[in-house]
């Protein structure tokens, strides 16, 4: 409030347009890192090779090839790392170098549709900017798409247009496919944390069985992760946008683009299960608004109206031929191969829609003994062998993951968390689950993740989500919990017999000296007796956990109804 006498001073519209000024995405985004999973130095490093492993295990896929992924780390004497990604994707096209990894918001992704493990344009290139603001070097990149000529460059952003900047050219001929960036960074540090390196590539190769992947450590450890299965995955299928999924924004912005001339055939071309029928059905439904107009004139009003009715009608559900998961086979075969557990319990569940029309995927695994918990060393190392756990020194892990890529950070907001966090443990006898030799493995599949930030490190938690993990691992718990008993009832029957079997000569000795009969005929007749009365034992031990099973399928069935 102006005093009295004070005459309110009006800042001219000159002075005040002076302050606007306009930013790139680049520019954004060099100031907040974090929201890219910039933070700390382990995780930083660790975000540098998710981005280019995400990459290049797409890049085999579209390939439709069995990946071998090769990351290098090695430290400089002036603190800084270097970092070398390389694969046998599909390569890179010349022209396009740029634009991948010294533009933001640039790729071949996020318009197609499909399940990938990059989305939004974003990973590669902010490598490339990260290196540049904290070591002031380019990027150095080698790619070939496979037709005998291999292109060579250095790449950097130009911050202020968020575009590439490229140097260092060179062409020429030899065998190469696939793609080898190198990179110098500062602000990240190497070591085999749960956050590192190390960790993020033992969980990829879990969820990736296909892939033959080597890490080369800083003192020159080499580590393979061995390919498991020789399948190269289904490719998942691209599709259009279902209804349900839709908000109004995204209906005016398709709208506003479409070539599409009329409003019925715009639904129709570039939305799944629209019908001319479903199309008669809203126009039933909205009143006033023709279906045979451009689509470019509708109005924000009557693309509500449309949204709205979209919500009361039925519908197909999404084609569930665009979700790729691992599939319970080669989930096995990976677990089984990485962590040699004792008891392995794998469970896929059918697709599900969430928000309305977006279908997606859960997969959920318990391991149990072996190598199974944090700290579980890994089959093969190509100069060292990592030693398995021994049971007692098990810690229980959660790993995460969206469309088979590990998520590290962020455990808290995620919707996995969230799932474990409210099962009751105790009902399988897994209470303390975080201090057994335990892995829990959970894989969310769909076309789109409800990623909660750009840095996609956790799921949203959306409750048809969380309800679908409880129910995958509530099956799991239940195999685990079934073993885990079996293995207590073995030890008990053990004891048991060998009690009996520990007196028997002792007792067959008096008893002959007693009745003047053959020690050995008694022993015989003894043991027959102490065999019968364990058999009979057992059958009603077996019998009593039957019963237990039967209650705990109770209980979790209620459980599961609880949740839905
Ligand atoms: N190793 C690679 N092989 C082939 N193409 C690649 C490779 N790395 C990057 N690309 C191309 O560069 C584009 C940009 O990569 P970038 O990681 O920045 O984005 P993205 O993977 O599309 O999405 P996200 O930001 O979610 O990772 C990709 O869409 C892809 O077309
Ligand atoms: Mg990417």
């Amino acid at each position: 409030m102006p005093k009295k006498n004070e005459v309110e001073k009006v800042i001219s519209e000159d002075e005040l347009s002076k302050e606007f000024k306009e930013y790139s995405v680049a520019e954004f985004f060099k100031r907040n890192r974090q929201m890219l999973g910039y933070t700390g130095k382990v995780r930083s490093l660790t975000t540098v090779v998710h981005e280019y492993v995400t990459n290049s295990l797409d890049a085999c896929e579209d390939a439709k090839i069995l990946p071998e992924i090769l990351v290098e780390i090695k430290s400089l004497p002036n603190g800084h790392f270097v970092v070398i990604n390389e694969d046998n994707g599909t390569g890179i096209p010349k022209k396009n170098i740029g634009q991948a990894l010294g533009m933001l918001l640039a790729g071949t992704k996020f318009a197609r549709r499909q399940q990938k493990r990059g989305q939004q344009g974003i990973g590669a290139a902010y490598a490339t900017l990260f290196s540049q603001i904290t070591t002031g070097k380019t990027t150095h990149v080698k790619s070939s798409i496979g037709d005998g000529l291999v292109y060579e460059c250095d790449v950097s952003v130009d911050i202020n247009k968020n575009n590439p900047v490229i140097s260092n050219e060179k062409e020429y001929r030899a065998k190469f496919r696939g793609t080898r960036i190198e990179i110098e960074l500062a602000e990240v540090e190497y070591n085999r944390s749960n956050y590192s390196v190390y960790e993020y590539l033992r969980r990829t190769a879990i969820a990736n069985p296909h892939s033959q992947i080597t890490l080369v450590e800083p003192n020159n450890e080499i580590i393979v992760f061995p390919r498991a299965a020789t399948e190269i995955p289904k490719q998942p299928k691209s599709i259009l946008p279902h209804p349900l999924g839709i908000t109004t924004s995204d209906l005016m912005e398709m709208a506003g683009v479409t070539p599409a001339r009329k409003l019925s055939s715009f639904l129709e071309s570039e939305f799944s299960r629209v019908s001319s029928d479903k199309v008669k059905e809203l126009s039933a439904l909205v009143a006033n608004i023709d279906f045979e107009r451009a689509p470019k004139t509708l109005t924000w009003e009557e693309a509500e109206r449309i949204v709205s009715a979209i919500s009361k009608l039925k519908w197909i559900a999404p084609d569930s031929d665009a979700l790729a998961p691992i599939g319970t086979s080669q989930l096995e075969k990976s677990l089984k191969n990485l962590l040699a557990p004792e008891s392995l319990k794998v469970v896929e569940r059918p697709s599900k829609v969430f928000r309305g029309g977006i279908s997606f995927m859960v997969e959920a695994a318990i391991a149990y003994g072996g190598n199974s918990g944090s700290g579980g060393g890994i089959a093969t190392s190509a100069n060292s062998r990592s030693e398995p756990n021994s049971s007692s020194e098990g810690k229980g892990e959660l790993m995460r993951f969206a469309n088979r890529v590990p998520l590290l950070f962020d455990a808290g907001s995620c919707a996995i968390s969230e799932a474990v966090k409210t099962i009751d443990w105790s009902r399988y006898e897994l209470k303390d689950w975080e201090k057994l030799p335990i892995s829990i493995f959970v894989n969310f599949t769909s076309v789109y993740v409800p990623y909660t930030g750009a840095g996609k490190l956790a799921i949203a938690q959306e409750e048809e989500i969380i309800a679908e993990i409880r129910n995958a691992l509530m099956e799991c718990a239940r195999s685990v919990s079934s073993y885990l008993h079996g293995m207590q009832r073995a030890a008990l029957q053990e004891e048991r017999r060998a009690i009996f079997f520990r007196y028997l000569k002792e007792v067959a000795q008096v008893l002959s000296e007693i009745t003047g009969k053959e020690k050995t005929v008694l022993e015989e007749k003894l043991r027959k007796i102490a065999e019968e009365r364990t058999s009979l034992l057992e059958a009603e031990d077996a019998e009593e956990q039957e019963d237990e099973l039967e209650k705990l399928e109770k209980d979790a069935s209620s459980d599961i109804e609880d949740s839905q």
